[in-house]
């Protein structure tokens, strides 16, 4: 089994680039479905999740070939609107593939995607959209069946403003019989991008990246080419381990992206230099406390809220740490504490008191996000740390290590028992 080891308390320098987007490229990659003929998508990051969502579409009927960062998808064979529990398992985004199935298909048939670390995590928004559009929808052995013969467009006024039911609604209104409107659509950057991608197929869309999305169904859409949007989610990971480690600079970036994550780096001591596409750090001689709040775009994402706390561990004070989009999006604190932390949870709030120093310690990663924050903090910490069940940071980021060392981190990767 693959871990990661730091040897931590080195300084960093220098300069990387950043990656497309894991949240924008899983649901482009799900919008191509939807046409006949060739996409080139490019910019894609190669990561776990990318390869699971390439066998989903293999799975389905369409024609993946995935060279560098170009990935050619062709729709024409889509034959097997199917998602089946094994993939599901491994990765809730392969639920994206029920907007673009029902809207191609009038029929589809996907596994519910399991609960995770934080919780239920249920699709309850995304099925009754999907009904309001006139779906019938049915669950069978775990596997949510919806079916109909034309979808007719409606108002839809999502109770919470999830990325993922805001793509499936776009992706299965685009052909839908008249107008629909999402009302508290989410406004996040990756589904700006599906918004665009899916006019730049045909699609008629208007209010993209606001909380109203109005969407005129059209007969039919064509395949596209696309380049994935910047991760904002890696690049305020880097920004993250700059605010304690050094002064870096991040490449190939969107800064308007991070808007929220720049301010709360300002506010704590870190000086901060952007230009239209790079971002560069100089880390806060003495961290001040901060009280964050991870919200919705444009907030401060939830993707960065275990980031965060790995600094705040190191803050001259107290902290505290609220997730509002996931109640329990804690499973990385247990870890930290091994660091020589000192975090207390309570309900959905981290209460944060900060240290001098950390030590190296054996850790585990629980998911994505989480695994970034040991990293970091094992990066900070003085001794050797140990990362094992690395395959979540791989879900995520391309080879992070590497990346790392190119800023003069001593990371490696062994493969060991
Ligand atoms: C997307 O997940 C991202 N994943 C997540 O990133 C990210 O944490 C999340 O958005 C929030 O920003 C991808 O884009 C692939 P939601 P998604 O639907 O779409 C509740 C990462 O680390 N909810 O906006 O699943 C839900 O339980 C991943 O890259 C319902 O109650 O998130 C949660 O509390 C992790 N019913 C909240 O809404 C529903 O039907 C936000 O979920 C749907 C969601």
């Amino acid at each position: 089994m693959d871990k990661i080891f730091i040897d931590g308390g080195k300084q960093l320098a220098g300069s990387v680039d950043i990656s497309g987007a894991k949240n924008a490229v899983l649901p482009i990659m799900a919008s191509a479905l939807i046409a006949n003929g060739k996409s080139v998508i490019s910019r894609v990051p190669k990561l776990r999740d990318t390869y699971t969502m390439i066998r989903l579409m293999e799975i389905i009927g369409a024609k993946c070939s995935f060279k560098d960062d170009i990935l050619t998808v062709d729709g024409t064979s889509v034959n097997n609107p199917e998602a089946p529990y094994d993939l599901v398992k491994t990765m809730r985004a392969s639920f994206y593939v029920l907007g673009p199935l029902i809207a191609r298909f009038g029929y589809v048939k996907v596994s519910l995607p399991g609960g995770c670390a934080w919780g239920p995590r249920p699709v309850d928004l995304h099925l009754k959209a999907l009904e309001k559009l006139g779906a019938k929808i049915t669950l069978k052995s775990g596997y949510i069946i919806a079916k109909a013969d034309k979808l007719i467009g409606k108002t839809i006024d999502l109770d919470f403003p999830s990325v993922g039911a805001t793509g499936n609604i776009l992706m299965a209104a685009v052909t839908a019989e008249g107008t629909t409107i999402i009302n508290n659509a989410a406004r996040e950057p990756e589904i700006d991008q599906v918004c665009k991608y899916l006019i730049s197929m045909g699609a008629n869309i208007k209010g993209s990246g606001s909380s109203k999305i109005i969407i005129h169904g059209v007969e039919k859409l064509h395949s596209a080419n696309v380049e994935i949007i910047p991760d904002r989610i890696e690049a305020g990971t880097f920004l993250a381990a700059g605010a304690i480690l050094g002064k870096i600079t991040l490449n190939k970036l969107n800064p308007k992206h991070l808007v929220s994550v720049i301010n709360n780096l300002q506010e704590i001591g870190c000086e901060i230099e952007t230009t239209q596409d790079s971002i560069t750090i100089s880390p806060a001689d003495i961290i001040k406390p901060f009280d964050l709040k991870a919200e919705v775009y444009p907030g401060f994402p939830t993707d960065l809220q275990a980031q965060w706390m790995a600094i705040m561990i190191l803050a001259k004070g107290s902290s505290k740490v609220t997730d509002m989009v996931y109640y329990d999006r804690f499973s990385h604190i247990p870890e930290l504490n091994r660091f020589g932390a000192n975090i207390r949870l309570n309900k959905n709030t981290a209460y944060i008191d900060g240290v001098k120093i950390l030590k190296g310690a054996p850790v585990m990663s629980t998911d994505i996000r989480a695994s970034a924050s040991l990293i970091i903090a094992g990066l900070a910490a003085e001794g050797v740390t140990e990362v094992s069940r690395i395959y979540h940071i791989d879900r995520g980021y391309e080879k992070i290590e590497n990346k790392f060392k190119l800023l003069g981190a001593e990371i490696w990767r062994e493969n060991k028992l």
